[in-house]
């Protein structure tokens, strides 16, 4: 079978995942959530990258699950299925993940941008949650993601309307960060990812791990989780670097260490 993605390594320390499924308007089938989930292992356990952008065409980043393989498969043996194991690989990785959407970013392909850490929109994306008309609901956090990014007002009326959001009102209720002309979106999302891949890894990854903590915990765990991590990195040659370079007027060279 034809593979359903392509990776590219943008230099220095950024890879670039594209959706390959034209036909069908990227949507998700177990091979290409398997095949994510391969490059995601693979680009956890590559020192020399440092983000990913996952991007789609300029018509869909991805239309949701493949609703012709739903229909062949029967999802009640849910935690057998293999989907989840992919889901849970997104949900795990640790390195900063940037989506860089244009066109449809439907059910799946809502909750795929969903997982990453940053979304860049370009002016004509589509957010939605439209299981609803399937009879069925969000499955891979679009209940939970998607109400914590837009609040609860935004969130009901997408999931029990179906219908989408425009990249503009998606930025408005923060589910991304920036919208850009379609043709510039992914290279804003690499741009952004190349800065990123220039700062000290651990930093990042501590700091990533803590933003995400104080979207499941109370204050008082979150600060405490923060204390940890901000004394941890004292005690880094990055920091000493860091701190170093900006008093000799340098960019620092990060070593991850
Ligand atoms: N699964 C399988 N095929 C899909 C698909 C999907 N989710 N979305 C689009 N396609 C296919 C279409 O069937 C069509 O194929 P053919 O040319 O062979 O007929 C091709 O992609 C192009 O699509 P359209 O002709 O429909 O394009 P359009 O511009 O007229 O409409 C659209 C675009 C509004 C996105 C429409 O395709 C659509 O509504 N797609 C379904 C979206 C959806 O319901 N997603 C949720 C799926 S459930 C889910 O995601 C649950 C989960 O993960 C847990």
């Amino acid at each position: 079978m034809p593979l359903t993605l392509a990776v590219e390594f943008i230099e220095p320390g950024v890879r670039l995942i594209t959706l390959q499924r034209p036909q069908a308007l990227n949507a998700l089938t177990t091979q290409l959530l398997g095949e994510l989930a391969d490059e995601l292992n693979a680009a956890q356990s590559d020192h020399n990258t440092h983000a990913v952008v996952i991007t789609g065409s300029a018509k869909a980043f991805a239309a949701g699950a493949d609703i012709n393989e739903m229909a062949e498969r029967n999802l009640v043996g849910i935690l057998d299925d293999p989907r989840q194991a992919s889901w849970q690989t997104l949900t795990r990785f640790s390195k900063p993940l940037i989506a860089a959407v244009n066109g449809f970013a439907l059910g799946g392909g809502c909750e795929l941008a969903m997982h990453a850490d940053i979304i860049i929109a370009g002016e004509d994306a589509r957010f939605g949650q439209p299981e609803i008309n399937l009879g069925i609901m969000p499955g891979a956090g679009g209940t939970q993601r998607l109400l914590r990014a837009v609040g609860k007002s935004m969130a009901m009326q997408m999931v029990l309307t179906g219908e989408p959001i425009s990249a503009r009102q998606a930025q408005r209720s923060g589910l991304v960060s920036e919208v850009t002309q379609p043709e510039f979106t992914v290279e804003r999302a690499l741009h952004i990812a190349h800065s990123i891949a220039t700062k000290a890894p651990l930093a990042v990854r501590l700091a990533k791990e803590a933003l995400l903590k104080a979207m499941d915990t109370d204050l008082a765990s979150g600060l405490r989780l923060e204390r940890h991590a901000f004394t941890l990195l004292a005690g880094t040659r990055d920091r000493d670097e860091g701190i170093r370079a900006f008093q000799e007027k340098r960019r620092p060279a990060f070593t991850g260490e």
